[in-house]
């Protein structure tokens, strides 16, 4: 029965679907996702959870943590813990600058990853091309965070990672716990009471949800940057969100095919994913056997071969399924037309009654960000919209400005990893820094 309902919802759902959705993703689309194998086997199998087996890491760069790193390309490196109050032990990895730079104050960089990122993914890519390297060679003292649950961040004053306890979180806690944790450490640490907050994805969301519900943090924020913004889902392009979006209703059987706590999709989803995403012959098995590579797309001449290797160690870096289910709900708000709502979490009706007081999840009031905001935006990002993106733009309290990425097939992993992303992304950030007091 359940079986049943879930085909026809895929069915309504698929045939649904705005043709400019089709479209964008042409390529990899499959345009009947009803046609995936053995969705039924699947959801009925009891096999037991098998790790997705990442490429074998070649280079030794693969091996190394964020700080080896640091200090392999000659820059100093500090590592410095934080408590959330919570109990969450999240890592900060702070570089002062090239190992034989003098110590001085600097205005300080706050960096935050993306969703299944680590403060690795500032680093990969050396100095010449790294935004955490080229911040520092800007004269920024540059602070990496790591979100609770990533390779970093997996310690717990009392909870353990095999804990159900311990993934209770969304992006939510992450933007209105973790930041503001380590955004009082920076300051405490630096003695700087601003800071400049530079975000990808999901790193703009939890600094929105941080803005909106924590108002007072802005204090000390001198400028958000945020790259590929996610804020408005509803027309996010990604075909594996749109999948997990579609099967969110029914919610069991979605954690037993992606993870009940982490979010660690079976073998078997992803061979889902794979089917969704992936077009024959067109792209390595590597990429295509990588979460992050299947939710974000990787259509692009801006893709470094010779760099993933590295790329495919270090993500995912881990990600609560709670995560994944917020983004989800939010595309669901949009029901695939419109921009959707930027909201808290929805635990269901009566969830609802007993987080909320009310049946509907109150939604994030962006008017109340007030520190200058610039958005740096492109047209092939699987997972912000350019609509969304716009709408987002107008409902800031502040905003500084909206740029979009002067290549027309600039993708969401390209803000960390393209090889020109210097050019046609950080010199821009760095250059508007220079506006603001340093
Ligand atoms: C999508 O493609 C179809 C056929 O290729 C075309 O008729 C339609 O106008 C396109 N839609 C958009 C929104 O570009
Ligand atoms: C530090 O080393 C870098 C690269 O080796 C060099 O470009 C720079 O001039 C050096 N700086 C100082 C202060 O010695
Ligand atoms: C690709 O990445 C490697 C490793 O970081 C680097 O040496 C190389 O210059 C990059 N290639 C291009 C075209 O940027
Ligand atoms: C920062 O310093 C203030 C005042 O000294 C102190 O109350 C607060 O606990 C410190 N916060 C952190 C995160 O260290
Ligand atoms: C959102 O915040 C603004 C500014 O603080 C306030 O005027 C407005 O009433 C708030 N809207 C809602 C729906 O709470």
């Amino acid at each position: 029965m359940l079986l049943l309902l879930i085909a026809s919802l895929i069915l309504v759902s698929t045939s649904a679907m705005p043709n400019n959705f089709i479209n964008k993703t042409s390529d990899y689309f499959v345009k009947e996702i009803s046609n995936s194998p053995g969705i039924d086997e699947i959801l009925a199998s009891k096999e037991k959870f098998v790790k997705p087996q990442f490429f074998a890491p070649i280079l030794s760069d693969a091996e190394l943590t964020t700080l080896e790193l640091v200090d392999k390309y000659g820059y100093n490196g500090e590592l410095h813990k934080v408590i959330t109050y919570d109990g969450y032990i999240l890592e900060l990895h702070r570089i002062t600058g090239r190992s034989n730079s003098s110590v001085v104050q600097k205005p300080v960089a706050f960096v935050m990853h993306g969703i299944l990122g680590s403060s690795a993914i500032w680093v990969l890519s050396g100095p010449e091309k790294s935004l955490a390297f080229i911040l520092a060679d800007a004269g920024y003292d540059v602070w990496l965070a790591n979100a609770r649950g990533t390779m970093y961040s997996r310690k717990h004053r009392h909870l353990s990672i095999q804990d159900k306890k311990y993934w209770d979180f969304s992006w939510h806690e992450i933007g209105t716990r973790d930041l503001p944790a380590m955004i009082d450490y920076v300051v405490n640490t630096t003695g700087r009471e601003k800071l400049f907050y530079l975000g990808h994805s999901q790193g703009t969301t939890t600094f929105f949800v941080m803005a909106a519900e924590l108002p007072e943090y802005q204090k000390n924020i001198q400028a958000m940057f945020a790259m590929a913004p996610v804020v408005y889902c509803g027309r996010m392009p990604s075909p594996v969100m749109q999948f997990l979006a579609k099967f969110s209703c029914s919610i069991n059987a979605l954690l037993k095919l992606i993870g009940k706590y982490e979010f660690e999709p079976t073998s078997e989803a992803m061979n889902i994913f794979k089917k969704i995403v992936c077009a024959e012959d067109t792209i390595t098995q590597s990429l295509c056997s990588n979460l992050l590579f299947l939710i974000t797309g990787f259509d692009s001449e801006q893709l470094n071969k010779t760099l993933l290797p590295i790329t495919l160690a270090h993500i995912p870096a881990g990600t609560a399924t709670k995560q994944m289910m917020h983004y989800a709900q939010l595309i669901n708000s949009g029901i695939l037309v419109g921009p959707g709502k930027f909201r808290q979490y929805d635990y269901g009706p009566f969830g609802n009654l007993k987080e909320y007081g009310w049946l509907i999840p109150p939604s994030y009031n962006l008017s109340k960000i007030q520190v200058p905001v610039s958005l740096h935006y492109s047209t092939n990002d699987w997972l912000a919209n350019v609509k969304d993106v716009h709408k987002l733009y107008k409902e800031l309290g502040n905003p500084y400005g909206k740029f979009r990425v002067p290549f027309e097939k600039f993708n969401h992993l390209d803000f960390m990893w393209a090889i020109d992303v210097k050019e046609l992304l950080y010199e821009k950030i760095l250059s508007l820094m220079t506006h603001f007091p340093h």
